[in-house]
């Protein structure tokens, strides 16, 4: 037998894979049906502050046009009662009564007075942890690289203020330098960093001279990135690692694990192979590890980190120099 539980946000999780966030996560039928396929946790479908937002805007407006005295309304208290806050709400209650495996939920942080009050209700439904998704694309000319940075650290240090269920982050490698950034950020008493998060593309129709989406879904080949960072980062760092992008299969979570991360989210293998596929991952895991005669995950989690692999420059390098020209070692 192999004891496949790992500790990830200080919570036990009984296996390493976690359903990431996505739509697959936005409804209890969905989340009870990874639980039996025997997901180790799940992230609920991120709430954006924009769209909580934007409906509130719209309310102010109608009840303003309504004739409705605004002033008699605590800002708060008529903000939460948005309907997309309230459903979030009550499918984290509705989960926790459900299931046993820990959900997390998340919040997409993009206006930096709007989450403090969502991450609250959100720690009073039960959440056993938060997950926060933030990204700024850096294509804002008139913000400079610290400023984009510092947004990060003010808007962690309200959370952790406001709340005390762990708190994860979820990045993009979209920094000007990645890996001291990381290192900054994993100190901000923050319990996890997932790296990274894959974002909606836009693409060109060449017939039609439209924009449109880009492939939605990640395929096995972007795994690379954050398999480097995760296995760079791994003891650098003074939280928990989760990886997320491209894993698809055992192969895939295991070598996350072997880099040094705690947890493995997934999301389009899900989509395309349905929740049972995650029985199959743990499966490859169970057979890889007797193979090695690991009994447990810590048996063997980061030992093929930058810090523990017999040839650290590995992880460093980033020129095809030989590639191709005859000689195929890249090691
Ligand atoms: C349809 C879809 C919806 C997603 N929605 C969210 C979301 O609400 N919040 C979030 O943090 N990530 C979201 N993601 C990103 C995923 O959680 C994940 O980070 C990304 O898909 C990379 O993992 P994968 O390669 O396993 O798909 C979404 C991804 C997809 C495909």
């Amino acid at each position: 037998m192999v004891d496949l539980s790992t500790e990830y946000l200080g919570i036990t999780l009984r296996n390493p894979i976690v359903v990431g966030s996505s739509g697959l996560t936005n409804s209890l039928k969905q989340i009870k049906a990874f639980e039996n396929a025997g997901a180790g946790a799940v992230v609920l479908k991120s709430i954006f502050e924009e769209e909580i937002y934007f409906e509130q805007e719209d309310i102010i407006r109608e009840a303003e046009a309504d004739g409705v005295n605004l002033d008699q309304f605590d800002y708060y208290d008529f903000h939460l009662k948005g309907q997309k806050l309230e459903r979030y709400i009550e499918l984290i209650k509705a989960s926790k009564k459900a299931v046993d495996i820990p959900v997390i939920a998340s919040i997409n942080c993009v206006y930096s007075h709007e989450w403090r009050a969502f991450a609250g209700q959100i720690e009073a439904a039960g959440a056993d942890a938060l997950e926060l998704n933030m990204f700024f694309l850096p294509s804002e000319f008139s913000r400079s690289a610290r400023e984009q940075e510092a947004t990060y650290f003010d808007i962690i240090d309200r959370i952790l203020s406001t709340v005390s269920i762990p708190v994860a982050l979820k990045i993009s490698y979209y920094f000007s330098n990645l890996g001291p950034m990381i290192q900054r950020l994993s100190r901000t008493g923050v319990a996890g960093l997932v790296l990274f998060n894959r974002f909606f593309s836009p693409d060109i129709d060449i017939d039609t001279f439209k924009v449109k989406p880009s492939f939605v879904f990640s395929t096995p080949a972007e795994l690379a990135v954050s398999l480097r960072w995760i296995a760079i980062m791994a003891q650098k760092v003074d939280c928990d690692l989760a990886a997320s992008t491209g894993v698809h299969d055992g192969p895939a979570l295991i070598k996350q694990l072997l880099a040094g991360a705690k947890a493995v989210q997934t999301v389009s293998s899900l989509y395309q192979k349905g929740p049972e596929h995650i029985g199959t991952m743990i499966d490859e895991l169970k057979t890889w590890m007797q193979k090695h005669a690991f009994r447990s995950l810590t048996d063997f989690q980061g030992k093929m980190s930058q810090e523990a692999a017999s040839n650290p420059a590995v992880y460093e390098r980033v020129q095809f120099m030989r590639y191709f020209g005859g000689d195929k070692d890249v090691t």
